[in-house]
């Protein structure tokens, strides 16, 4: 069994295993080599060669427990024929959104739209790299794919106050989501992923209707998994209450962010946990870095736990400073 699911279904405390969210790509010199040339960033994650390559590339320098799939979780809305495009040094620009179009989207389009990803997944199941390591396929939660399909921008850079006005439209896209986030799941599970992990990177700016944005459509995505045979873990960045999203529902395993005190949440917590560090910590020194690793794994000595940030590498990441956490991670005692 490879050392993430001893972790998570084993629920072993033995180990620590280490990967980092975002780990293929922004902040490795050999990816930024491949993205010079490469400046449409959908075609390069639909080039299944290069997607392989990016994909390797943070396995054969650090030895991370887990490779996840260089993709994106914006290819949903460009599967269901939204334009999506990234712009340097400001992010994800969507074009219209035009639901007749969305709702005239059939399985089989979005399924041949992505197939590159699917054979990226293919390729990689059995690559030597990959030995005893987990194969992570993803998706964007409905809510953040909802915001940046509404929005289409980053709400980084803006919320459009219209957002919330037309509630049959939102209502249409979040069963649009629903269908086709669960058809692009099912696909990668069938290709090779071995666990999906749901990325809701937004999570945070929800701030009524928790059942309708929040815990009904996550949960319908949890259960999809589930039934497939495949753990899940959940990455609802910025909520304010982790515990009562793990009752209800119920992942497989929860990705904490950096605002979470961990020492509180950890005190009624019953599923295994990833992450935590904040991103950040990467950007001062190795001290500083060694001492705030081993003060997760102090608090999580006792408890299943996947060492993994509480968001994001960031770009400005030096590859010294994630040989030295691999490292303190491994050499943890
Ligand atoms: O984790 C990995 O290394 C695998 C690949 C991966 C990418 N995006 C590649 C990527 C994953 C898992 C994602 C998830 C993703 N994409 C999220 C959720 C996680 C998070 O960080 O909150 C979100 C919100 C997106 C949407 C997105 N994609 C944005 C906002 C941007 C621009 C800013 C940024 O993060 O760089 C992207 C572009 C993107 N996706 C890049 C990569 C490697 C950078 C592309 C570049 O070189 O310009």
């Amino acid at each position: 069994m490879t050392p993430i699911k001893e972790c998570l279904i084993n629920k072993s405390t033995k180990i620590n295993p280490v990967w980092l969210m975002r780990q293929a790509g922004r902040y490795l010199p050999e990816f930024k080599e491949i993205r010079k040339v490469n400046p449409d960033f959908i075609k390069l994650c639909l080039d299944h060669t290069l997607a392989e390559e990016i994909t390797l590339q943070p396995i054969k320098r650090f030895g991370f427990d887990a490779a996840i799939i260089f993709s994106d979780i914006l290819m949903i809305p460009h599967g269901m024929g939204q334009t999506v495009e990234f712009k340097k040094n400001f992010g994800p620009s969507l074009g219209a959104l035009e639901l007749n179009k969305l709702a005239s989207v059939s399985d089989k389009d979005l399924t041949e739209k992505l197939s590159p990803v699917y054979q990226l997944l293919s390729n990689l199941k059995n690559s030597n790299d990959l030995k005893n390591k987990d194969l992570i396929g993803f998706v964007g939660a409905p809510w953040t794919l909802l915001v940046y399909m509404v929005n289409k921008i980053s709400p980084k850079n803006g919320l459009s106050q219209e957002f919330f006005k037309d509630e049959v439209i939102i209502n249409e896209i979040l069963g649009l989501l629903d269908k086709f986030i669960k058809i692009h799941i099912e696909n990668q599970i069938k290709a090779g992923a071995t666990i999906i992990q749901i990325f809701d990177s937004w999570a945070g700016l929800i701030q009524n209707d928790f059942d309708k944005f929040l815990y009904n459509p996550t949960l319908s995505l949890v259960n999809h998994v589930k039934k497939l045979g495949v753990p899940v873990i959940c990455f609802p960045r910025g909520i304010t209450d982790y515990i009562k999203f793990t009752k209800i529902v119920k992942p497989s395993m929860i990705n904490i962010d950096y605002n979470v005190d961990p020492e509180n949440l950890i005190k009624s917590l019953d599923v295994p946990v990833q992450g935590g560090l904040d991103p950040k910590i990467l950007l001062s020194d190795k001290e500083n870095l060694r001492k705030q690793i081993n003060r997760y794994l102090n608090i999580f000595k006792d408890h299943p736990y996947v060492f993994n940030l509480g968001h994001g590498i960031l770009p400005e990441t030096e590859v010294e400073m994630v040989y030295e956490l691999v490292e303190t991670v491994r050499n943890y005692k």
